[in-house]
């Protein structure tokens, strides 16, 4: 009576997909080592994602470093906002994550919504214990914890540094260069597969949340007035989507729908989400997720991270519980807006207009002249300079007065706007902030589902066993290669040559000759191999050509076929 997460972490540690990291010195929570199947299976959905989102977009890929400097995270406001709600056990001092403690024992679904003090009011009118000794938690005080690891950069204690907690930062930070290898040009798509840290309260499920994972992450820019994406090949597309309003939440129901007709009445970033949607479903049902365990889930706005102006998860179902296992986010122009407040990059791209146009332009005295490069040149007039100087340095305006630092020299500039002369001016562009669309991948997350759906058990020659249905496109070995005797040099020469001919065709080959044929099938379901080779006498004393026998994972079917076809045969499953 064991649940499916159960049976699936008894099967990846036996059958080297993944297991708990340093064991040898009692292990530590949230870490876990990928094995060689686990391993195998991740890269290769690390590469079906790229080939989907890198390649078939036309986007740009960057590695950066997963340590970054403390000025980093105070510009994206993960030093300030990216908590989670922590309660100290009085007794163990075991830490609990407050808002799950909470969801595990009512009603409530988007506990993480609760401020502080509600949460410690809700845990105290719920009468919660402590999981790890039962000790009373009513009056522990609820406190705000920091995810972020943090370090050293460098000998003695000179500079913070932090574990990123995303890989989007990485892409965020070097727009400036990036957009001089897109060419300046929106809309462009820059992707990161990588590791990110996030010191959790508490690690769960395994490989499900723990403290360094790997995420696979795509920030879309556009311009949010101009740049509609291409829905024609998704808007058909049928989803099960959660309602975003709060009526409809109440109501509690899940509404079948498309792609086209749930963003419909939105913004161009909402259709880009749409848009991404769309593609990630059919991505997700190509490399063997169950359909039928897979929904989207739009955030009400108390849900939403800190950076978000929209959005979805995609969620899986494993054991009873959905799982979220992708983030869509609209990010608007948060993060490079951030970044250009607190560095002295530019984090711009020109806007070309289709037709010159004449606005009217401020034409202001020397002091006030050296803001109109900071403010972009000509967009605006001098009092939308001096709006947006206000939204970012409030502390600036004395009275009538406005004082800034251009270049570490102090201007005084009166705010009155009759310093100004008005001029018309031709002008063919202006400088915006790109807009960001993020789909977020979490690929231990889909490792997980895929190992948890492709779990199936049945019974072959009146034995029970245990496959797993893994995609041709993901399975961690492509084909098992067997003599069906290990004392008869022929069929043992001629697996090895079949092995070698299979390896060189880039295929990844197990050669098993120990146990039974039918121990040898069980060994490869279990790892999910679609394919297995048995070299038997009959297919050698065959009239023409030598053959052997293939058989399927799934049906247990077994065909004869000339070793000759083998490599071309199996390696067009593979490619899907
Ligand atoms: N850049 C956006 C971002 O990081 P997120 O929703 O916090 O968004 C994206 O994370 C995805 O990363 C999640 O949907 C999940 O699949 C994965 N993820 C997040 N925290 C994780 C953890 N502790 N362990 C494993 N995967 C995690």
């Amino acid at each position: 009576d064991r649940t499916e997460g159960e049976r699936l972490t008894e099967l990846a540690k036996r059958r080297g997909y993944y297991f708990g990291s340093s064991e040898a010195y009692g292990g530590t929570a949230g870490f876990y080592t990928y094995g060689p199947q686990g391993a195998a299976l991740k890269s290769n959905v690390e590469d079906a994602w790229r080939e989907r989102f890198t390649v078939q977009e036309g986007n740009l890929e960057i590695d950066a470093p997963t340590i970054m400097p403390e000025p980093v995270f105070e510009a994206s406001g993960h030093l300030d906002t990216f908590d989670d709600m922590l309660v100290e056990c009085p007794e163990c001092a075991e830490s609990h994550r407050a808002d799950h403690l909470i969801e595990d024992n009512s009603d409530l679904e988007d506990a993480e919504t609760l401020s502080l003090e509600e949460a410690a009011e809700e845990i105290a009118a719920l009468d919660l214990v402590c999981p790890n000794c039962g000790a009373e938690l009513a009056g522990q005080s609820v406190d705000n914890f920091n995810l972020m690891f943090e370090t050293n950069i460098g000998p003695g204690s000179s500079d913070p540094g932090y574990l990123r907690p995303e890989t989007a930062q990485g892409i965020f930070v070097e727009f400036p260069r990036i957009k001089e290898y897109a060419r300046n040009r929106l809309p462009f798509g820059v992707t990161q597969v990588g590791r990110a840290y996030r010191n959790e309260i508490s690690p769960r499920k395994s490989i499900v949340r723990t403290r360094e994972f790997t995420q696979a992450e795509l920030e879309q820019f556009i311009d949010p007035e101009r740049d509609e994406p291409d829905l024609s090949a998704v808007e058909d597309v049928a989803v099960l989507l959660y309602p975003a309003t709060e009526q409809q939440k109440d109501d509690g129901d899940y509404i079948e729908t498309t792609i086209g007709a749930a963003v419909e009445d939105g913004s161009i970033g909402n259709a880009w989400l749409g848009y991404f949607l769309g593609i990630a479903q059919e991505w997700y049902e190509r490399v063997g997720v169950d359909m039928d365990r897979f929904r989207f889930r739009q955030h009400l706005a108390g849900e939403r991270a800190h950076y978000s102006s929209d959005c979805w998860d995609a969620e899986s179902e494993v054991d009873g519980d959905w799982i979220e296992i992708a983030g869509f986010s609209y990010r608007s122009d948060y993060d490079l807006s951030k970044h250009a407040e607190y560095s002295e990059e530019d984090y711009t791209v020109f806007r070309q207009y289709d037709e010159p146009k004449t606005v009217e332009r401020a034409v202001v005295d020397p002091d006030m002249s050296v803001l109109g490069p900071k403010f972009g040149g000509a967009a605006g007039d001098v009092k939308d300079a001096l709006e947006r100087l206000a939204e970012r340095d409030p502390d600036a305006f004395d009275g009538d007065e406005v004082t800034v630092e251009v270049d570490g020299e102090t201007h005084t500039v009166e705010t009155d706007v009759t310093n100004f002369a008005v001029e018309e001016q031709t002008i063919n562009g202006e400088h915006i902030t790109p807009h960001v669309v993020e789909p977020s991948f979490g690929v231990d997350r889909t490792v997980y589902t895929l190992l948890a759906h492709a779990y199936e058990e049945d019974e072959v020659d009146d034995e029970e066993r245990t496959y797993l249905s893994l995609s041709p496109e993901v399975a961690p070995r492509d084909v098992g290669v067997f003599p069906l005797v290990s004392n008869v040099p022929e069929l043992v020469d001629l697996a090895d040559e079949i092995v070698d001919d299979l390896r060189a065709a880039g295929l990844s080959v197990v050669y098993d000759d120990s146990g039974s044929i039918g121990r040898r099938y069980r060994r490869q379901d279990e790892v999910g191999t679609p394919f297995c080779i048995t070299v038997d006498r009959d297919g050698l004393e065959s009239d023409g050509e030598t053959t052997v026998t293939v058989r399927e994972r799934d049906s247990g079917r077994q065909i004869r076929v000339p070793v000759s076809a083998l490599a071309d045969e199996l390696g067009a499953v593979r490619g899907g």
